[in-house]
């Protein structure tokens, strides 16, 4: 007995020690290579329900119209997301965002730009039926799956039901994301980690330094996912798009209204206030969360509205102190020309060297009631 417990002193010892080795230079996680991702005990992953998520992820039954399954807005050659700053909405709407990569999303507990989510089985409801996404019903949806053989064979095999449950769809589809992570083995930034000390050129490696000290990166964008998932105010700017075109200000205005503000700040919100919108407290005006850093070179442009098309213009953004009306406490970084370049080749060595891309599987066909046996 006491011999355990010596043993357990020891190793907790031993870890405190290392992280304290990791927060010495500025009180932040340092950035490291990622775990797998967890996985809730709820919803243990199998590779036949992985396969089953897979088709449904690329299936429009899923969706009000049949034509807008997760794969539209996420699609594997465009990172995962639609490569446009602003997502495409359901047909006859505009989405208001920067569609998220899904590449990673395994490893958020706060999902979403303002972080109204806390799983994957419940962000993709919401995303199949949110009126500007996927806006299925969700009893529909659930008749279209116990129209496929394939798919009611599927769901026995994995879930044990007679027939399809829209629930379970969305817990497949959640394991399929799990996969759509990142391969540490890819990355220049884990493989100097890992001790390739050629992983990372000259350029990078100055742009680490800045990137953990002069650029004070490090203070939001920490851990191995590069975010601390905390909510700021950096002074992203409006997209042009709200001020110009109805299409945008009809969704602009829809989901103020659906968020639940009151009638002054309905009439008066002419932009995305963010986090405010959860929390309905002032400070929170305009905060989104730190998005990780990982696999940015697959998923241009940027920010939650995707206003800033490049990294090189991002890095911009901050050397000039972030933008206006931030309340993150940015600073002008005084960052040179060369050391901008620098901690560009920095973010560009957290990501793969290739794209992760996953084939397009073929989506089973419809029978008729009569060929059930019922
Ligand atoms: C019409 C386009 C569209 C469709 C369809 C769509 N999404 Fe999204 N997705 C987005 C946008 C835009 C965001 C960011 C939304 C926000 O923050 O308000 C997003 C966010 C996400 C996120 C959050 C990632 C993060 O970093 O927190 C995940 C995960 C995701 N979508 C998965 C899915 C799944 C699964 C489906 C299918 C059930 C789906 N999406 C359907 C556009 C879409
Ligand atoms: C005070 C916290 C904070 C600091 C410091 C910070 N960031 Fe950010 N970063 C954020 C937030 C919050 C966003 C999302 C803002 C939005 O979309 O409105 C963001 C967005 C980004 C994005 C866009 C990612 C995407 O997927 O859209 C990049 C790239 C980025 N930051 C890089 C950096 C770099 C490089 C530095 C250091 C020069 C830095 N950040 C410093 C909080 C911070």
């Amino acid at each position: 007995m006491k011999k355990t417990t010596r043993t357990l002193l020891g190793a907790t010892v031993a870890v405190l020690s290392v992280s304290a080795v990791a927060l010495a230079q500025g009180d932040f996680p340092a950035l490291s290579t990622l775990p797998p991702p967890p996985i809730p005990a709820d919803n243990p992953m199998t590779p036949e329900k992985i396969a089953l998520g897979g088709k449904l992820y690329w299936d429009g039954r899923l969706s009000g119209n049949g034509s807008m399954p997760c794969s539209a807005c996420h699609l594997p050659d465009l990172g995962w997301g639609t490569g446009s700053p602003i997502s495409f909405g359901y047909p006859g709407t505009q989405h208001w965002r920067n569609s998220q990569t899904v590449l990673n999303s395994a490893y958020y507990n706060k999902g979403f730009w303002e972080g109204n989510v806390t799983s994957l089985e419940s962000q993709a409801p919401a995303a199949a039926g949110g009126a500007v996404a996927g806006n299925g019903d969700g009893s529909m949806m659930e008749m279209r799956l116990r129209f496929v053989p394939e798919y009611v064979a599927a769901f026995k095999e994995v879930f044990g039901t007679d027939w399809p449950h829209i629930v379970h769809a969305w817990d497949a589809i959640a394991a399929y994301e799990r996969t759509i992570v990142t391969d540490a083995t890819k990355v220049p930034f884990d493989r100097f980690l890992a001790g390739d000390e050629a992983a990372l050129s000259d350029e990078a490696r100055r742009g680490m330094e800045l990137f953990n000290g002069k650029a004070g990166c490090i203070s939001c964008h920490n851990g191995a996912l590069a975010s601390d998932e905390r909510f700021y105010n950096t002074g992203v700017p409006t997209a042009p798009e709200f001020v110009e075109d109805p299409l945008y200000q009809i969704t602009q205005r829809w989901e103020v209204y659906q968020k639940g503000v009151s009638e002054e700040t309905y009439r008066t919100t002419g932009t995305d206030l963010g986090l405010y919108f959860k929390t309905k407290r002032p400070g929170d005006r305009g905060k989104f969360r730190t998005p990780s850093l990982r696999e940015l070179r697959w998923t241009e442009p940027f920010m939650h509205n995707g206003v800033i098309p490049t990294l090189a213009e991002v890095v911009a953004f901050y050397n000039a102190g972030g933008g206006e009306g931030q309340t993150a406490g940015l600073q002008p970084l005084g960052l040179s020309d060369t050391e901008q370049v620098d901690l560009v080749a920095f973010l560009e060595a957290l990501s793969m060297d290739e794209p992760l891309l996953l084939v397009e599987p073929e989506l089973p066909e419809t029978a008729t009631w009569a060929e059930f046996d019922k």
